[in-house]
């Protein structure tokens, strides 16, 4: 790049090309009940987008897996989704603008919301899938707490509308009663569940009318029409549309920007992912409403503005995806500035360089070499032993951001090393599945070294160290479960009174931090309410 004053006319500065880039992000994580349609959606999502041609080459389940992730024979056995992967691809909006979406998948089992949970520290809006015969479940619940404690903005979509479920209103009922969130419905069906043709755009007054392909596999073509036309086309549902979609408005359920980025009300659509009826409505959605990444606060409480040096957290790190590369990657999301591949950052907890020579995207099982990021992308850095979940890595001007809490685990096993040669390589692997947060690790003095105590959040997550244990450190280890549910933070002065009592046990884990467990939750109120004098806390706000 020359000096002279026409290169400077014609070069954006690079403050204002990061904050053009920002502008244009949006990345956002579907948080789903199991079997609510979310590999499914995220399908429709990405063919929509057009940057896959044939439905099934991202994810899926039975047959569509051929392409999936082989990293875990387990995964397979099971047919669900432990891996996260963060897809990224373009979108051209209805008035040519050009969005780049960042889709952050989650996994969809109630065992591994932890890892759920790390994901969403690193979005800035949230899908909430509901099933529309089934309404909300226990594990949207659960996400939909931690996404409103964290403030993350929430689009809700009611999917499977082609097939018999619920009344629409009664599921705005259901959302407002439930979770005290304000529905303001963008779309309204018209024909009720099973019977899909279409939907009223709440916004344009206009009938979006769906029609069917052959298995879907293409995008569903649609049609606007404009309302004075709607009922001869659609008749008595389209009249049915119209009274209770006023009768929302009556009701003040028209969309309000604020206070959907304060997550107190919710913009809805219907979908059927399966038909890709509603799918690009979700994306016009995304890139008009969603807000796009606006820096970060942070462990003071400042926030580095987007535009600011580079900085980015890592939110996961997972190994062996593969058996080809038998890896670590730490996910990390751009907070602030350019991240172009080969530069050397700082990591924020040592205090060391680090260099970023093997940064990835990863699409699916594909993975490919990443060049330039913005905010709001995920970098996917290889082999990167000293990253940890949390971590903070910036280049230029130091910041620090807050660490990610961790959840209370509710299962607890001490884990020994089946043979007793392989001490070395057992060591090596609990610390690994530690750092990674597959699963927690506590030790006490009473129960020594030798061995630790795992702790999850489900079950399945010791299913996972178990046999990563075996397969990639050759060292199997037998489980052997404690009676113990809940867990809550406590202080060193109570350490002592703490352990004397029965059905309580006190560890360390890993990050300093004193865990104290009890049988169940009765025990640990008798023990609150015995002991006021004691101070037990909660690991996050959604374990309260
Ligand atoms: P998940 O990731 O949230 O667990 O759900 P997934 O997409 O795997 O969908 C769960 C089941 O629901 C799948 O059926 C899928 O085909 C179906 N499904 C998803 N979206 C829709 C929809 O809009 N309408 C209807 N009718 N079904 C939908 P399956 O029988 O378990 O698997 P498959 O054999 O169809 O793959």
């Amino acid at each position: 790049m020359t000096n002279s004053p026409g290169a400077a006319a014609t070069v954006a500065p690079r403050s204002d090309k990061v904050s053009l880039e920002a502008r244009r992000r949006r990345t956002f994580a579907v948080i789903s009940h199991p079997d609510a349609g979310k590999s499914t959606l995220t399908e429709a999502l990405v063919l929509h987008a057009k940057a896959i041609t044939e439905a099934g080459a991202v994810h899926g389940k039975g047959n569509r897996r051929a392409t999936v992730s082989d990293w875990m024979e387990m995964e397979k056995a099971r047919g669900i989704s432990i891996t996260s992967t963060a897809l990224q691809f373009p979108y051209t909006t209805g008035s040519g603008d050009t969005c780049i979406i960042n889709l952050l998948d989650t996994p969809g089992h109630a065992d591994f919301s932890e890892d759920t949970y790390r994901v969403l520290t690193a979005v800035d809006c949230a899908v909430m899938l509901i099933d529309a015969a089934k309404g909300l479940e226990p594990q949207t619940l659960k996400l939909f707490q931690v996404c409103r404690h964290r403030g993350i903005p929430i689009i809700t979509v009611v999917n499977k509308w082609d097939r018999p479920g619920r009344y629409a209103l009664e599921l705005m009922d259901e959302i407002h009663e439930r979770i005290q969130l304000q529905t303001t419905p963008l779309t309204w069906p018209v024909g009720i569940a099973g019977d899909f043709k279409g939907v009223l755009d709440r916004r344009t007054g206009k009938y979006i009318k769906y029609t069917r392909t052959a298995g879907g596999a293409t995008a569903a073509p649609e049609e606007h029409i404009e309302a004075s036309r709607a009922h001869e086309i659609a008749g008595d549902d389209w009249d049915t549309a119209v009274e209770e979609s006023e009768l929302l408005s009556a009701d003040g359920a028209d969309f309000d920007r604020e206070s959907f980025l304060r997550c107190t009300s919710t913009p809805v659509l219907f979908t059927s992912a399966i038909l890709n009826f509603g799918v690009n409505q979700l994306l016009d959605v995304l890139t008009q409403l969603a807000p796009s990444p606006n820096g970060a606060i942070d462990v003071d409480g400042n926030r580095r503005e987007a535009d600011s040096p580079f900085s980015a957290f890592v939110f996961k790190v997972q190994a062996g995806m593969d058996s080809a590369h038998r890896d670590r990657i730490a996910y990390a999301r751009v907070c602030s500035g350019t991240f172009e591949r080969g530069d050397v950052l700082t990591h924020a907890t040592t205090g060391k360089p680090f260099v970023t020579k093997y940064a990835q995207s990863v699409f699916g099982q594909q993975r490919s070499t990443l060049d330039t990021a913005w905010p709001g992308d995920v970098i996917g850095l290889a082999n990167a032993a000293a990253l940890r979940p949390g971590d903070t890595l910036y280049s230029d001007v130091a910041v620090q951001y807050p660490p990610i809490p961790s959840f209370s685990p509710e299962h607890f096993s001490v884990a020994r090393g089946s043979d007793p040669s392989k001490h070395k390589q057992f060591r090596k692997g609990i610390e690994q599945l530690d750092q990674e947060g597959v699963v927690q690790v506590l030790r006490s003095d009473l129960r020594g070294d030798q061995a630790p105590v795992l702790a999850a959040v489900g079950p399945m997550q010791f299913e996972v160290a178990s046999h990563r244990m075996a397969a990639e450190f050759s060292a199997p280890i037998t489980l052997e479960p404690l009676p113990y549910t809940v867990a809550r933070l406590c202080e060193p002065e109570d350490v002592k009174l703490l352990a004397r009592l029965p059905s309580v046990e006190v560890f360390t884990r890993t990050d300093g931090v004193l865990l104290a467990v009890f049988a169940t939750k009765w025990r640990l109120e008798t023990v609150q309410r015995e002991n006021p004098e004691i101070t037990l806390r909660g690991l996050v706000a959604a374990d309260q």
